[in-house]
């Protein structure tokens, strides 16, 4: 069969860079809104939210999910804000998840109002979920936080376990907040069968503050193999997070470098924000506005075109995407979809 008479299912015209790192990944945020104001993402009073008329609706970002999806796209992981926070997510996962070609369905859920929805996300076959989950003790959560919801987001975290949902946990850690309590929430990977992982904290809090001396990949590291002599680190894979295992234990744990980025040869991703602008990398602030091509008009084919463009002009790695746009690390992780 000729590429041309391939049904679209079967993705033709594979994604590949200008640096030859094929793109099969969309991160996907729904919303810029959320239900908590953690530290190391917002300013208390919480960011200035997208008027309602620039969030696309579902049925937009249904389209341009199958767009992106018949140009290669096989993964995509929906993030916010707090995904669970806008109203009809469920019935639009269950349309996503049933688009020809797509493989693998996933959300990054702060897990405030994750719980209930969790049988459902079950039938409709997720194929994971990540928690943010940055400390087991409830009042250090409010810290972090900002509202009193460390059981519900237990709640979840139990929830998605009894019902066999893969589950990663993601811990942003922070000096002097929670650097302390890395063994403890490693030990979830000893008890229960997570991939718990460690973030460097990176600079998107929604103001023009650089970190004060982040905790790097190096110190979790190091951190971890104090309190787990036996740490044994896994061969590098194509996602963000260097894996680790400890003999015994029912899971994994993890380090994510974002701030370091030493993943970026083997970036496959790109971003769509809730207002429907495309990104290459999580680092650069000028991206293209799908959204808006899409309400003008424009036909799949000129949709694919952008995307094609994009993903043929994209940076080498996060330091240079940071270079050529230099304001980026004032955005809020919420706004930028994380
Ligand atoms: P998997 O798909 O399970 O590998 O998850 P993920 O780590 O890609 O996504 P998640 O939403 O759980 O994000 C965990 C952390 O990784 C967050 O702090 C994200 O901001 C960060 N992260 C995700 N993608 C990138 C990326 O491309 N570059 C950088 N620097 N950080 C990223
Ligand atoms: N640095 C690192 N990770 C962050 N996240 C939110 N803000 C930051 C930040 N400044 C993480 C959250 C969530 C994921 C989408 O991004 O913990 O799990
Ligand atoms: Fe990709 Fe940019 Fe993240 Fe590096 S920093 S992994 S290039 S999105």
């Amino acid at each position: 069969m000729s590429p041309q008479k391939q049904p679209q299912s079967r993705n033709p015209s594979p994604l590949i860079d200008n640096f030859g790192r094929p793109i099969t990944y969309l991160r996907l945020a729904v919303t810029d809104r959320c239900n908590l104001r953690c530290t190391y993402c917002m300013p208390p009073e919480g960011i200035s939210l997208l008027p309602r008329e620039q969030v696309a609706t579902f049925e937009e970002l249904e389209r341009l999910v199958r767009i992106f999806v018949e140009l290669g796209i096989s993964k995509v992981r929906i993030t916010g804000g707090e995904p669970f926070v806008r109203k009809d997510l469920l019935p639009f996962l269950e349309k996503i998840k049933k688009l020809p070609g797509l493989n693998s369905l996933h959300v990054t859920t702060n897990g405030v109002q994750t719980a209930r929805f969790i049988p459902q996300l079950k039938k409709i076959g997720l194929n994971g979920l990540n928690l943010s989950l940055d400390t087991l003790r409830p009042e250090r959560f409010y810290r972090i936080a900002r509202r009193e919801y460390f059981e519900r987001v237990w709640e979840t975290f139990r929830s998605a376990l009894s019902y066999e949902i893969p589950l990663k946990i993601n811990c942003v850690v922070q000096r002097g907040v929670n650097e302390d309590e890395l063994a403890a929430l490693a030990s979830l990977a000893r008890d229960y069968p997570v991939e718990v992982r460690f973030i460097e904290q990176m600079p998107f809090d929604g103001q023009k503050r650089p970190i004060h001396n982040p905790v790097q990949y190096s110190e979790i590291e190091a951190s971890l193999k104090t309190a787990f002599p036996n740490l044994r680190k896994l061969p590098r894979t194509n996602g963000t997070a260097r894996l680790f295992l400890i003999p015994g234990f029912k899971g994994h744990l993890g380090i994510i470098g974002g701030y370091s980025r030493c993943f970026c040869s083997a970036c496959n991703r790109l971003r769509l924000t809730a207002a429907g602008i495309l990104h290459t990398c999580l680092y650069n602030k000028n991206g293209v506005n799908l959204l808006q091509l899409l309400r003008a008009g424009a036909s799949d084919g000129e949709l694919r075109k952008t995307v094609f463009r994009m993903v043929t002009s994209r940076f080498a790695n996060g330091q240079q995407a940071e270079a050529a746009s230099p304001n980026a690390p004032q955005s809020s992780m919420a706004s930028i979809g994380g």
